[in-house]
């Protein structure tokens, strides 16, 4: 057995996932991935990771932590993470993000394993509030998705009240960017995400992309997102990780940049970079979306010295190599 420190990766096929086991391999871990494989895919992550290809239960994690010995910590990454389907299909959300998260912390329960990383999201501030965000505001979600994410925080702060399970519970803004590291970036299935399908329509590779919405109250009518590049999400996992390991409180905290751009600044951005087109249409509003949602980093900036590196041009450039590059994703 490896004399690193083993790390189980729930999800960890996935899009961030990926990019934090490549820091997380990089930085001297050993690493164990369980993924379903739904939206994942294999190719993202090295020859050397151990992958377990199966669904979270509280069996096939036990099976796991028989196989392999000791586990230093988990990274739960594992979800459906789309806003608008939340919607539309509820119970696929309710039953996956929170009814397998409890199977995680009765496993971690049963089997001492005392640390664990959780994906949350800015999805559970909901609308309300106009400023930017703050970890001790009310959380208010408007969508199922937020909602999940808000419910397995709480939940993890019970398992600590009760058994002494740490957590840090990570609330995502917009995850966007590719590796500047290893040809990774971003690859979901059914893409809905605002900056790989401008990219895609740019490349040529979809005919437009649809502005949902021109009427929120913001300063062009599009709605304000806090766009996030996701080798800074990965070192933020990083830290997060050895926080807990090294005897550290259970938190959460806010990843984001403190910067808002409107999709329509994006799609210019976008043209700007790669001097090319974006044919666009304004259509109706997309269910559950938020006017505008930037995150206050100052929490995580002050408690574990994270502070994000790069910038929007940075993003939006690393995200068109990769799509350029790989057209077909990881196929
Ligand atoms: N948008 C469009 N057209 C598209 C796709 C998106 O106008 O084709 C708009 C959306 O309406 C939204 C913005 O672009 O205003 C960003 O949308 P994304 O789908 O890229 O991202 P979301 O903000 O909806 O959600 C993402 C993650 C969630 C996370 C959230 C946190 O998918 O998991 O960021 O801010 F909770």
């Amino acid at each position: 057995m490896s004399t690193s420190k083993q790390i189980l990766v729930l999800g960890g096929a996935g899009y961030i996932g990926s990019h934090t086991i490549d820091l997380l391999e990089r930085s001297g871990y050993s690493i164990i991935v369980l993924d379903n494989l739904y939206s994942g895919h294999k190719k993202s992550l090295s020859k050397n990771i151990q992958f377990e290809k199966n669904d979270i239960s509280k069996n096939n994690l036990s099976d796991i932590s028989d196989k392999y010995g000791e586990i230093s910590g988990i990274i739960h990454f594992a979800s459906f993470i789309e806003v608008g389907e939340s919607m539309k299909d509820p119970y696929k959300y309710i039953s996956n993000n929170i009814d397998r998260s409890t199977d995680v912390m009765e496993f971690m329960k049963n089997r001492g394993i005392r640390n664990i990383v959780f994906s949350s999201s800015a999805a559970v501030y909901g609308k309300d509030y106009k400023d930017k965000l703050k970890e001790s505001y009310i959380k208010k979600p408007i969508n199922v998705y937020g909602y999940t994410k808000s419910v397995v925080e709480d939940l993890l702060s019970f398992y600590d009240e009760i058994y002494g399970i740490k957590s840090i519970s990570l609330r995502y803004f917009n995850a966007s960017g590719a590796s500047h590291f290893k040809n990774i970036g971003e690859d979901h299935p059914n893409e809905t995400h605002l900056i790989p399908l401008i990219i895609k329509t740019a490349l040529g590779l979809r005919e437009k992309i649809m502005i949902y919405g021109d009427d929120y109250n913001t300063p062009d009518g599009t709605c304000i997102r806090d766009y996030i590049h996701v080798d800074d999400l990965a070192q933020a996992h990083l830290l997060s990780l050895e926080h807990l390991i090294n005897g550290g409180d259970s938190d959460v905290f806010n990843l984001g940049g403190s910067r808002g751009y409107s999709v329509k600044e994006i799609i210019e951005t976008t043209q700007n970079i790669t001097n090319l087109h974006v044919n666009k249409e304004i259509t109706q509003r997309r269910e559950g979306d938020p006017d505008i949602l930037i995150a206050d980093y100052s929490k995580i900036q002050k408690k574990l010295k994270w502070e994000p590196k790069y910038e929007v041009d940075d993003i939006i450039q690393t995200a068109f190599n990769w799509h350029k590059n790989n057209p077909d994703g990881f196929n």
